[in-house]
């Protein structure tokens, strides 16, 4: 009997952890769609990488959080749709950041220089398979 509650424990204590978890990873994502992002603690590799997703998440992830979209769900960021829609280089996205197709707003020069803006589409372009 002492050895099943035993079990029992260890079975609860392996699981609320996966458990918990999940939902903080769930609730940091619903709050950083809203809020002003805040740098990421963890380091990255590539310096590149790195610029090109805080430049993202400052510029874009209000609109396109987690390389979606929140106006047009099927004009997101991920590599299918971005496919069907001939998006497939670094330049075609800096394109659309200076001359959007209708309600995403511009991103000029003075905005987002053209270093940053390529810097954003190779993020895009490797982060949302
Ligand atoms: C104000 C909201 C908004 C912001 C900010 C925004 N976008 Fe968009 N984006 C849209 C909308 C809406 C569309 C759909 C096309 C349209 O209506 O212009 C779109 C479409 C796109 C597309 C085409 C996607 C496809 O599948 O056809 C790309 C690429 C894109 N955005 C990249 C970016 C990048 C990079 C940034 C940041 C520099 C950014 N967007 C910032 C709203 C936004």
């Amino acid at each position: 009997m002492n050895r099943l509650t035993a079990v029992g424990c260890s079975l609860l204590l392996l699981a609320l952890p996966v458990l918990s978890g999940c939902s903080k990873e769930g609730r940091q994502k619903t709050e950083s769609s809203r809020k002003e992002p805040t740098p990421r603690a963890t380091p990255s590799s590539r310096v590149q990488t790195q610029t090109g997703e805080e430049l993202f998440k400052q510029y874009c992830a209000p609109c396109h959080p987690d390389g979606g979209n929140v106006s047009d769900p099927r004009k997101n960021l991920h590599g299918s749709a971005l496919k069907a829609n001939h998006i497939t280089k670094p330049e075609d996205i800096v394109r659309i950041m200076r001359n959007p197709i209708s309600r995403m707003i511009r991103f000029d020069e003075t905005t987002i220089s053209d270093k940053d803006a390529t810097a954003i589409a190779d993020y895009v372009l490797s982060a949302f398979k």
